[in-house]
């Protein structure tokens, strides 16, 4: 089945589950809203493309992981656009869970999609535990406290923020997730995979920064400015446009030159340079091209 599908029909059948039975119609409402139609799925797509490099030869545990990766994003986004935190109104095109559902159901989908995201890897864990365990904790380590998506959230609460740790944290570490977990649901070594999901986080991090400074809300689906609004610490605050089009080029290469040596490695390559076009922000690739 091709990767899209694959990602799609297990997102599709952990959603499905909250429809089973006596339940809050508007939560199961809000959960299908979060996570459909989906973003651009690149942490899932980086993770089975991870998988298959290395023989991918469990395939029921790299969907799961892919799926529980990318429930996992959706939450952080739920989270994130609450008024708490960004107080933004808009997410891929469409109000963000909070504007259409209350605060209340947003809070809720966010707990309940990373529930769910563990729900997708213990069911699948059932058929290889140890790597089960291993794919639950390594989850744990990107999202929570002190390398994952709390820890990255949290930076924004700080005094003195390192840009470095936070941007590894906030962004970073949920591509290394996806890096790592693909190479253990395969049964390999996740050690060799942590650089190049460090170095497409970082990458990707950098040019969302950029789509930040210089795309439209029309463009992106949700707002724009918001760096510089929250005066938040910037790729583009630190470097200026230019700087950060030069790190964007460097990071990208290095990202390339990282991958480990596998059966797949030709196959990878092509696939982390097809994304890094996807992430380019659009002005800079028409100024390239
Ligand atoms: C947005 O991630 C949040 C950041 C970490 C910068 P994506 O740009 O991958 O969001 P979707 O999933 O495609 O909407
Ligand atoms: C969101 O970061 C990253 C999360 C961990 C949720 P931002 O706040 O910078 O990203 P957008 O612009 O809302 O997607
Ligand atoms: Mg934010
Ligand atoms: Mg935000």
């Amino acid at each position: 089945m091709p990767t899209h599908a694959r990602i799609e029909t297990a997102i599709a059948a952990a959603l499905a589950r909250h429809r089973r039975g006596r339940h809050p119609g508007r939560l199961a409402d809000a959960l299908e809203h979060a996570v459909l139609p989906g973003g651009a799925r690149i942490r899932p797509t980086i993770c089975l493309s991870v998988a298959r490099a290395c023989g991918d030869d469990a395939p029921e545990l790299s969907t799961a992981a892919a799926a529980a990766i990318e429930l996992m994003h959706c939450a952080s986004l739920v989270h994130d656009d609450l008024p708490v935190f960004d107080d933004a109104d808009i997410r891929r095109g469409k109000p963000s869970v909070h504007k259409a559902y209350g605060q209340a159901l947003a809070i809720l989908t966010g707990d309940t999609l990373i529930i769910q995201a563990y729900d997708a890897l213990a069911e699948a864990s059932l058929s290889d535990p140890y790597r089960g365990i291993q794919l639950s904790r390594t989850l744990t380590r990107y999202s929570g406290m002190p390398y994952g998506i709390c820890a990255g959230q949290a930076w924004e609460s700080e005094a003195q923020v390192d840009l470095h740790a936070y941007h590894m944290a906030k962004t970073g570490a949920l591509f290394m997730a996806a890096t790592t977990m693909g190479a253990i649901a395969a049964g390999e070594d996740p050690e060799p995979w942590i650089e190049l999901g460090a170095r497409i986080g970082e990458a990707f991090q950098v040019a969302d920064d950029l789509r930040d400074a210089i795309m439209t809300q029309d463009e992106l689906g949700k707002p724009v400015g918001q760096d510089e609004a929250h005066d938040r610490p910037s790729a583009v605050a630190q470097y200026g446009i230019e700087g950060a089009t030069r790190r964007l080029d460097d990071i990208l290469g290095g990202a390339i030159a990282s991958i480990p040596s596998c059966p797949g490695e030709a196959q990878l390559c092509e696939m982390v340079r097809a994304q890094a076009q996807m992430i380019m922000p659009v002005s800079l690739d028409q100024r390239a091209g």
